[in-house]
């Protein structure tokens, strides 16, 4: 078994991905067409050849256009579904979806809509596939408390169909501490808390998702290795980082794969995962992701199966299921 067929026979759990993040150029055309709204390119190639970005706002102010013609339930179905069936063929068994409602309720498309959608796709990927799926909902830090708050009161008729909620969006200029009372309120309501940090943002930003947003995990987090009194407190508390090579490498996080530091933190003992972010903007799904960095960092069989073991342990899974995949990951041997 080679490692690329290695990587796929893993049983993994994928912990940070934005479901418009998933979405295709192929399928933007077909439901920009039935909604009759005109995307500004030719075709598909020209599409892709837009995904040249620079940092993350280049890249936001792209995703963010992309997902304008989105609309119907049937628009939230199709892309989940779409997103669903990769993760079938990667052996991704459990993903935990980030999805931004304000991105939609903005353009007049009411909440129901888009979690409807998503839920129904993800109630099939359960039956069909025996996929799991959590959903966590991300506030848009660029826009206001008081907007954040407006969408938290939106989502809870919907509350059972949400395991938590998150930040993403522009990083740098939008710290943590802005939400720290929305996060409060969503802890009240039983709502678990992660948040964006350290990805553009200084260690403080990580300093504030843990202290003011009580998170349970870290998105991204890379940046938190300028820091040592941080990374310490990383490991002693087994915090995870949900990680995202192809994205910190299409950000330019890192100018090149074998400068990125996943390896050196794992090594030191921090929960970090692999995870593909916006897979249709950044060039891959979960394999590409882990393939990416296995080639570039040289990563052993036994750093990949933990890798594999540690999405399961920084999941919202039950301890019963994380052990349970954690057991199967760990009957792999490579010859
Ligand atoms: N929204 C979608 N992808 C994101 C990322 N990598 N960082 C912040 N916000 C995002
Ligand atoms: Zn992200």
């Amino acid at each position: 078994m080679n490692i690329k067929q290695f990587i796929q026979a893993l049983p993994k759990a994928e912990l940070h991905v934005h479901i418009e993040g998933t979405f295709e150029p192929e399928l933007m055309f077909e439901i920009a067409k039935r909604n009759h709204i005109a995307i500004p390119y030719e075709n598909v190639d020209a599409v892709r050849q837009a995904y040249d970005f620079h940092n993350l706002q280049s890249f936001l102010d792209i995703y963010y256009a992309g997902a304008g013609v989105l609309l119907h339930e049937a628009d939230f179905y199709d892309l989940t579904r779409a997103y669903l069936e990769r993760c079938r063929e990667d052996n991704v068994v459990h993903t935990e979806i980030f999805f931004d409602p304000q991105t939609h309720t903005a353009r007049g498309v009411a909440f129901e809509t888009v979690i409807n959608g998503i839920v129904r796709a993800c109630r099939e990927a359960g039956q069909q596939w025996g996929i799991s799926t959590r959903l966590i909902m991300c506030f848009l830090r660029h826009l206001s408390e008081e907007s954040a708050f407006e969408t938290l009161n939106q989502a809870l008729p919907y509350k059972e169909h949400i395991i938590g909620v998150g930040l993403d969006s522009s990083e740098l200029g939008y710290p943590p501490s802005k939400f720290e009372r929305v996060f409060a309120q969503a802890r009240t309501e039983g709502l678990l808390t992660v948040a964006h940090a350290g990805e553009e943002g200084p260690p403080k930003y990580v300093y504030e998702a843990l202290d003011l947003l009580h998170v349970r995990r870290i998105d991204h987090g890379v940046r938190a290795e300028e820091d040592e009194a941080l990374m310490a407190r990383l490991i002693a508390e087994q915090m995870p980082l949900t990680v995202c090579p192809l994205s910190n490498l299409k950000l330019k996080v890192f100018t090149e794969m074998k400068k990125h530091n996943l390896r050196r933190m794992l090594q030191r003992g921090v929960l970090v995962t692999v995870n593909s972010d916006d897979p249709a903007y950044f060039g891959g799904y979960m394999n590409r992701n882990f393939e990416a960095l296995a080639e570039a960092l040289d990563l052993s069989a036994e750093e990949i199966k933990t890798l594999c073991a540690n999405s399961f342990r920084a999941s919202f899974l039950s301890e019963a299921e994380k052990e349970e995949w954690i057991r199967k990951i760990e009957s792999f041997h490579v010859e």
